[in-house]
């Protein structure tokens, strides 16, 4: 047996230990001691709660590689006698509050496949049962409700159990804007100047709207911030927001501040329902974020959820995470031929011609969809939609949910009879979101007016500066190919007036001594923006997208796409749809659902009602542990070598639990075990890296970073007899939409808490 060490201090015994452990697994030991523990201790994980069954490897599944994390993530890994232990000297295992962090390597069957370094990941992979997900959970709550909670525009939907073909949308918000939508509400949040909620949505953005400019100040009003967590790098509980006032304040408030008030909001509803007080407990929340944001972003937003006591930390399995374009996947599969616009349609379709122009066939779909609106509750079919009558097994299609922060894509394979989805390449995308336009905008006002000016009437005038972005987005939602006539935005008095303030002459003045010559003054006091003008503020944020999209489709894994939807708020924009189309040229047919804004939260709904419906995924990132392997000369660098006790090791070689864009069945789960330094250890710390390459050799390699912990709780589990080793054997799943860890005490076959941190790096 092999230990890895306490605080970094070297432990002379560790590679003896793991060199005895060796020898034990050479004389066959280990394996016996392997196969006598399969047949005799099959392993008990911990019960999750929400009667989640807890997924048990395989009675002949091997024990495998374990590995330590270090400082530098020095490990201990046995495998098939060829992987040794790290921890000691210039690998010293990370100590954790009283040092009580290591861990140990255990004898393992697993094949080296001739590498003698790295065991393959594979024999430790489980695939479990194909097990129903929701018939696991069904029976602990009566209602499912999804938080679309966007960059521009959140809401609410739900579903009860009973009835899950009918899907509510949360109650009519109280505002609106002149010539947009509110199918949802804007995700702005105003504080007291004592930093206490005071008010979400329109009513947040009104209310600061109407305070006097000198009191606004002392406010703290927020918007459009839920691209923070996708921006921030190192991405912390710490991480900070600014206010329109600049002042600072913690983005998990502000997150926890939103989420509380949607579950406000949704429970005062249900009961409204019921005549009686709904139960939190009843309800099985789900959350939706963006496909590709990193682990850290998924965490932070589960964090706030905690924190907003939507569900309790005790109870993680009653908060699901949902993936946006996995959420539109699962709703698209649904649609039925009346309640999307097919842009590629060869004959036409709900009496809407393809030939006729883009923005025309939208224009008559939302009068369709309106007319019909009258109701809150959309149905959708139990079974899989008429379109999908024209699939076939293994027939591919694209999600491309563009919304307002991000643009998100999934590739998704359908399997009959079920219509299970099945990931076909990592989900992709980027920050090309329709803010992007605005942002473009407002460099646009920048090169006429001065940024100066325009820095100082955000910070004195917040009020006419929500008036203008106001004016701009109804405008905005205006652009279309074919227009030939301007677009007219209303400048607010206040802009007028404190321009002539503030640089003595008249915005006219300042329009004509630009070179923007596309921007014209009307009389009226408008801005007049030429066609182009608008259309080269979609420019940029179009070609990303279109230029992602071309990428996409040129992958491999990306041929034979039979349909490309198109969903999220940017999806109706007759610019955008225009592009697309051009960029396919046929290829595949385009499909816009109606309600696009709507098609994530009501896909999020009938996942959180069956969270098993996708059962593969790709896994976005490499994601493993560092360990030390026997040195192999002319394999390994020289620079690695490590010599301990006469005995040669390579260090930081990276141990793969997953590769990047490797796919990952649901339920399937990773094994390594570990053990403590010290019999009386409360805890074991082992550091988790990833890469964004498929294929990583060291932890050193370029691209590699340190990403998370997987921490062992073992406080509460006794030591074991001595000369028994103690093994903590952990199961790793990566193909949910977070990636989680179960642990047990080998010996006492207790369970024991494994969790993994991605915020604290
Ligand atoms: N016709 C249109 N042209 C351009 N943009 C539009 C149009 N209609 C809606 N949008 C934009 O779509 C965005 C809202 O879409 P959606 O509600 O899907 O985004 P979100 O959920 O808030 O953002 P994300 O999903 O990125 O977090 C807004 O930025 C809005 O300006
Ligand atoms: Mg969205």
């Amino acid at each position: 047996m092999q230990m890895a060490s306490a605080a970094g201090a070297p432990q002379p015994n560790l590679l003896d230990r793991a060199q005895a452990a060796r020898s034990a697994e050479e004389r066959g030991e280990g394996r016996d001691r392997e196969d006598q523990q399969s047949e005799s201790r099959r392993p008990d994980f911990p019960s999750p709660r929400c009667g989640e069954e807890a997924r048990r490897p395989p009675p002949t599944s091997p024990v495998s590689a374990p590995s330590v994390g270090g400082a530098r993530g020095g490990g201990v890994r046995l495998s098939g006698g060829e992987d040794y232990a790290a921890g000691a000297g210039r690998f010293p295992i990370r100590a954790k509050g009283d040092g009580t962090s290591g861990a140990m390597a255990t004898p393992s069957p697993a094949k080296s496949m001739g590498d003698p370094g790295i065991t393959p990941l594979s024999p430790t992979h489980i695939q479990q049962k194909d097990t129903d997900q929701n018939a696991q959970t069904g029976a602990s709550f009566i209602v499912v409700v999804a938080i679309d909670f966007g960059t521009t525009s959140s809401g609410y939907a739900y579903a009860f159990v009973k009835e899950p073909e009918c899907i509510h949308t949360m109650r009519r918000w109280e505002g609106g804007d002149p010539g947009v939508s509110n199918q949802k509400t804007p995700t702005t949040i105003l504080l007291t100047p004592d930093r206490k909620f005071h008010s979400f949505g329109y009513a947040a953005r009104d209310f600061y709207h109407d305070l006097d400019p000198t009191e606004s100040k002392q406010w703290l009003y927020l918007e459009k911030f839920k691209m923070k967590l996708h921006t921030t790098a190192n991405l912390s509980i710490d991480t900070e927001l600014h206010a329109a006032n600049g002042k600072k304040v913690k983005a998990l408030d502000i997150f926890a501040y939103a989420l509380a008030f949607f579950k406000e909001q949704a429970l005062k509803e249900l009961s409204d329902q019921a005549g009686a007080d709904f139960d939190n407990a009843d309800v099985r929340w789900v959350i939706t974020v963006p496909a590709i944001w990193k682990m850290p972003a998924k965490q932070f937003m589960r964090e706030a959820a905690y924190k907003a006591s939507l569900v309790c930390r005790e109870n993680p399995e009653q908060l699901i995470i949902a993936l946006e374009p996995e959420a539109a996947s699962i709703y698209c599969r649904k649609l039925r031929l009346h309640q999307m616009v097919d842009l590629g349609a060869k004959t036409s379709m709900n009496g809407y011609s393809p030939t006729d122009n883009v923005g025309s066939v939208m224009t008559q779909a939302k009068e369709h969809v309106r007319r019909n609106r009258q109701s809150r509750t959309f149905l959708v079919e139990n079974v899989i939609g008429e379109l999908w009558s024209e699939l076939t097994e293994g027939d591919r299609y694209v999600v491309v949910d563009c919304g307002g922060g991000t643009v998100d894509l999934t590739v998704h394979q359908i399997r009959m009879p079920e219509g299970h989805l099945k990931e076909l390449y990592k989900a992709s995308g980027g920050p090309y979101g329709s803010i992007g336009i605005d942002y473009e905008f407002e460099k646009l006002l920048c090169k006429i007016f001065g940024q100066d000016f325009i820095d100082q009437f955000k910070i004195k005038r917040p009020a006419a500066w929500v008036d203008l972005m106001i004016a701009f987005e109804s405008r905005k939602r205006a652009a279309a190919p074919d227009r030939t006539n301007p677009l007219n935005i209303n400048l607010p008095f206040s802009f007028i007036d404190y321009y002539k303030k503030f640089r003595g002459h008249s915005v006219e003045h300042a329009l004509r001594k630009s070179n923007v010559d596309f921007v014209k003054w009307s009389s009226q006091g408008m801005l007049r923006m030429s066609p182009d003008a608008m259309n080269a503020l979609f420019k940029p944020t179009i070609d990303h997208i279109i230029q992602h999209l071309r990428e996409l489709f040129d992958k491999p894994e990306v041929t034979d796409i039979k349909f490309l939807f198109l969903v999220g708020g940017f999806a109706e924009s007759p610019l955008l749809q225009r592009a697309v189309q051009d960029m396919l040229q046929g290829r595949s047919r385009i499909i816009i659902p109606h309600d696009v804004g709507l098609t994530i939260l009501k896909g999020a709904v009938l996942f959180g009602l069956d969270p098993g419906v996708i059962k593969v995924r790709r896994s976005p990132l490499t994601y493993g542990v560092g360990v030390l392997n026997r040195f192999v000369e002319g394999k390994h660098p020289p620079e690695k070598l490590l010599v301990k006790d006469g005995t040669r090791w390579c260090t930081d070689v990276f141990d793969t639990f997953i590769s990047a864009d490797q796919s990952v069945a649901l339920g399937e789960t990773v094994k390594r075990s570990y053990t403590p330094a010290k019999p009386s250890q409360q805890v074991i710390v082992i550091h988790i890296y990833c890469s964004e390459k498929e294929r990583v050799a060291f932890i050193s390699d370029p691209g590699v970073r340190k990403c998370g912990t997987l921490r062992l709780d073992l406080s509460g589990t006794e030591a074991p007899a001595p000369g028994v080793r103690r093994e903590i054997q952990t199961l790793m799943q990566f193909g949910d939409t977070e990636i989680r860890a179960m642990a047990l005490d080998v010996s006492t076959s207790r369970s024991v808490k494994a969790s993994i941190d991605f915020l604290s790096q």
